[in-house]
C-alpha cells in the first residue's frame, strides 16, 4: 500500500467506525493474533491521547473492566464508564498518579503507544523512545500482573536489541510485532511480552 493509500483506507475506517486515531487497527492486529484483551480486564493505556487504543481496550474489557489512560494532553473524546484518563507526565510519578494506579493495579494488560515529539534527529528520537519504553516497562515491573501482556511501541534503532532480551527472563514469550496496519516506512515496531512470570519464588531462600 502506498502512504497515500494506506492514509485513505485507515483514515476512512476509523472515521466510520468512531475512533479518533487510525492507530486504532495496528492495536486490534496484535489483539486478533495474540488475544490480549478479556472482558473484566484492568489495563493501563500510557501514551493514550487522541484515545483510539482507550476506547478500543474500553470496548473488549467491557463493563466490568477498567481502562486506566495517561497522557500528557487531554483527548477531546467521550469514554464509556469505565475508562478513567489522568494528564500526567509519566515521568512524574505524582502522588496523584501512584495512587490511581494503585487504585487499579494490578493490570492484566499495560500499554504504551507513547512516543516522544520527534526532533528530526534519528539519533535523539531513538534514544528518547527507548526511555519511554523503559519507563513503560518500570511500571510494569510493578504494577502488571502474573501472567499479564506487556504491550509497547519503539522506534527502530539500536538499543532495541538488548532491551528486547532484557524481557525474556520477564515473560514467557516475547516477540517483535510490524503492524500491517503500520506505514512500512514508518520506524515503529512493537514489543510484546506474554505472559509476565512469577519470579517471587526465586526470591525466597
Ligand atoms: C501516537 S500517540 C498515541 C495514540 C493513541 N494510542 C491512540 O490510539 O489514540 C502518542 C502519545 O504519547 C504521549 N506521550 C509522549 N510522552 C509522554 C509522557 N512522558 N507521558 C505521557 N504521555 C506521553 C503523547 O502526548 C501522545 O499523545
Amino acid at each position: 500500500m502506498t502512504m497515500k493509500q494506506y492514509r485513505d483506507y485507515y483514515f476512512k475506517k476509523a472515521k466510520q467506525e468512531h475512533y479518533p486515531a487510525r492507530s486504532v487497527y495496528k492495536l486490534q492486529e496484535m489483539d486478533k493474533a495474540y488475544k490480549v484483551f478479556k472482558p473484566g480486564q484492568r489495563v493501563l493505556d500510557l501514551g493514550a491521547c487522541p484515545g483510539s487504543w482507550t476506547l478500543y481496550a474500553a470496548k473488549q474489557v467491557g463493563e466490568s473492566g477498567r481502562v486506566l489512560g495517561i497522557d500528557l494532553n487531554v483527548p477531546d473524546t467521550v469514554f464509556p464508564a469505565q475508562v478513567v484518563f489522568l494528564q500526567e507526565d509519566i515521568f512524574s510519578q505524582s502522588p496523584k498518579f501512584v495512587e490511581q494506579i494503585r487504585e487499579l493495579a494490578p493490570f492484566s494488560v499495560i500499554m504504551s503507544d507513547m512516543a516522544p515529539k520527534t526532533t528530526g534527529n534519528k539519533n535523539t528520537d531513538q534514544a528518547r523512545s527507548i526511555q519511554l519504553v523503559e519507563a513503560a516497562f518500570a511500571l510494569a515491573e510493578t504494577w502488571l500482573d502474573v501472567g499479564g501482556t506487556f504491550i509497547a511501541k519503539v522506534f527502530e534503532g539500536p538499543d532495541v536489541r538488548s532491551f528486547v532480551q532484557s524481557l525474556r527472563s520477564r515473560f514467557a514469550k516475547v516477540t517483535m510485532v510490524k503492524p500491517k496496519s503500520s506505514r512500512s516506512e514508518s520506524k515503529e515496531i512493537f514489543i510484546l511480552g506474554l505472559s509476565l512470570l512469577d519470579i517471587s519464588d526465586e526470591n525466597i531462600g
